[in-house]
């Protein structure tokens, strides 16, 4: 039955992005024109995802990037992809990527926009047919556009986004983002090249019963999330880890959840990245009426001292993310 569809509503990502625009009468159209041109980027990415078993763009391009990490090729190939769409857009002054240990400066003083982007997360997971996403937040640069770019354009609290999404390719590949005003989800219809509607306004369940972390590191977790963690077995919740955070959060997302990746012995300050991983989904969980933490204070407004820094990431359900900072508190 077709009328079930989301495309036979026929609300495309291009439409949508359009009626949010006409919303605001005085607004130049430079963010539509961004969010279409990161959107165009995603579906090369997702064509070169879906084919990677088959092209020889699996496995490791042979170097490591700024945090040590092997890049895989799927890496390198989005990097280029995101930064190649971004500079041809011509809103954006400058990129912080995960696969670049410095700033990009596009050159271009006109854009009035900043990205940090996490072109492939989840890599570990490409060559095994793994679910993978993209994350990204967008700021507007503060000072003048005509100037070089400065370091204040760039190290802006998460609470300065002005969007932040993701692209989840999964069984469907979608896109998901917020402009601070709901969060909105596109499904991708393949045949046609387009992003619909599919999961309008997307609302946290406020508790849940899912739980996810990489408890390999268990022993090395301080004890009040042993305890926590403890708390969630007594409770009989389910543990469900992917390994790649996109796919982790957008269950939780929609299902009720909670996702942690706290600090370890070997990653005291934890692993995901502030400005390219956990600042874009904390603005969406917030949006979405979820929650987001470094086990005690708001993601969104740490200021950053370093474009690849840290930080422990609590986030999910609201009352599963309280519960678990109340078992950080109590006095070991
Ligand atoms: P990336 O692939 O962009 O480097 O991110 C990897 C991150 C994240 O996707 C995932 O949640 C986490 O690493 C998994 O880490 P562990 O293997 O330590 O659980
Ligand atoms: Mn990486
Ligand atoms: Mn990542
Ligand atoms: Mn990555």
């Amino acid at each position: 039955d077709n009328s079930t569809l989301a495309y036979s509503v026929g609300v495309t990502l291009d439409r949508f992005i359009k009626k949010k625009q006409d919303d605001f009468p005085f607004a130049s159209g430079e963010l539509s024109q961004l969010l279409r041109d990161i959107a165009l980027a995603t579906k090369i990415v997702n064509r070169e995802t879906n084919r990677a078993g088959l092209s020889n763009i699996g496995g490791a391009f042979g170097q490591t990037n700024v945090q040590g990490e092997e890049q895989q090729k799927l890496d390198v190939i989005a990097n280029i992809r995101f930064t190649r769409a971004l500079t041809k857009g011509g809103e954006v002054c400058a990129v912080v990527s995960e696969e670049d240990d410095e700033v990009i400066d596009l050159q271009n003083s006109s854009g009035k926009y900043v990205i940090a982007i996490d072109p492939l997360d989840g890599s570990s997971n490409i060559d095994v047919n793994i679910s993978i996403g993209t994350i990204f937040s967008i700021y507007r640069r503060v000072t003048p556009t005509g100037s070089p770019i400065q370091p204040e354009d760039i190290m802006q609290p998460g609470n300065q986004q002005v969007a932040a999404g993701y692209v989840l390719y999964g069984s469907s590949t979608m896109l998901v983002y917020t402009t601070g005003n709901g969060v909105n989800g596109f499904t991708y219809e393949q045949s046609l090249g387009e992003f619909f509607l599919s999961h309008p306004d997307i609302c946290a369940p406020k508790t849940g019963k899912i739980y996810s972390i990489n408890e390999g590191s268990y022993h090395s977790f301080e004890d009040g999330l042993k305890s926590y963690l403890d708390h969630c077995k007594r409770k009989e919740y389910n543990a469900r880890y992917i390994g790649s955070l996109v796919a982790d959060f957008h269950r939780n997302l929609l299902k009720g959840g909670i996702y942690i990746y706290p600090k370890t012995k070997k990653s005291p300050t934890g692993k995901l990245r502030l400005l390219y991983e956990a600042n874009a989904l904390a603005f969406i969980a917030e949006q979405a009426g979820a929650r987001a933490t470094d086990g005690k204070d708001r993601i969104l407004d740490i200021i950053p001292n370093s474009l690849h820094q840290r930080t422990p990431l609590y986030i999910g359900s609201t009352k599963m993310v309280v519960e678990a900072e109340s078992f950080l508190e109590v006095k070991q």
